[in-house]
């Protein structure tokens, strides 16, 4: 399997911070953001990498990766943020026609996802996690064994259980981006092309068991800083 660290967007959340670097490349308690995704792909066996990102942060992104080893990372470039599947269809050539990893770069993890990694034949897998706070992010209606829906960032949410930031894909994923169109803010979305696996009866899902969060806001940068800190210092 192939990985790809999906680290472009606009960082609006994070503003004025965001005007002046990538929000990858701002701090998680002691190491760039960048670090986390990348060592949560190492960790599940992955060894070929991508960086998805804009390209005028590419050196210092070397610069920071300088030393982070075990892994080969080459990067692409996004021209526009469109979009999170937008950003995805730029991993088509690298991957080559094998089977791939997604994670997005603001998204911290403790798991590992060797076994499931390993196990992934083809379709799509996704990974659920209970929150708080559902509605900031896709959100699975679970029946039974399988998801029948994700809503993204839906108002009322239909159950608790937050779609994390890592999906594996088999290479039909870049076929299914090209038939699909921008939302109404204008990006090309992943929970669409989850949405379509789901209506190829092709979706799995697994429940995470350690830690989780995104970064993308203070709070949750906050949030995600403080356990990494915690976790360093057990
Ligand atoms: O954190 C998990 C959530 O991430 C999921 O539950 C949602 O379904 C998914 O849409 C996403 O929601 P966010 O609104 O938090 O995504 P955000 O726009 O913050 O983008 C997440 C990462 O994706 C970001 O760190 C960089 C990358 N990205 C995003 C966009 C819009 C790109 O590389 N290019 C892009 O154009």
């Amino acid at each position: 399997m192939k990985g790809v660290v999906l680290a472009g967007g606009r960082g609006s959340r994070l503003l004025p911070l965001t005007k002046i670097t990538n929000k990858h490349l701002l701090p998680v308690h002691d190491r760039p953001m960048i670090f986390f995704p990348l060592e949560t792909l190492k960790r599940s066996g992955i060894r070929e990498i991508l960086i998805v990102t804009e390209g005028k942060y590419v050196p210092a992104f070397r610069k920071a990766l300088v030393k982070f080893s075990g892994v080969k990372i080459s990067f692409a470039v996004q021209k526009k943020p469109d979009g999170i599947a937008g950003a995805l269809r730029l991993a088509e050539k690298f991957t080559a026609g094998e089977n791939l990893a997604v994670i997005l770069g603001d998204n911290i993890f403790e798991d590992s996802f060797l076994k499931e990694a390993r196990a992934f034949r083809s379709g799509a897998q996704v990974f659920l996690k209970p929150v708080h706070d559902p509605e900031r992010f896709g959100v699975a209606e679970v029946r039974g064994s399988k998801v029948v829906k994700i809503a993204e960032k839906p108002r009322k949410p239909k159950s608790n259980l937050a779609v994390v930031g890592l999906y594996f894909f088999d290479k039909n994923v870049f076929d299914i981006i090209r038939k699909m169109n921008p939302s109404k803010r204008g990006e090309l979305e992943i929970t669409d092309v989850n949405n379509f696996y789901i209506h190829r009866k092709s979706l799995n899902f697994s429940k995470i068991k350690g830690f989780w969060s995104d970064a993308g806001t203070f709070e949750s940068l906050a949030a995600a800083t403080k356990l990494v800190r915690e976790k360093a210092q057990k």
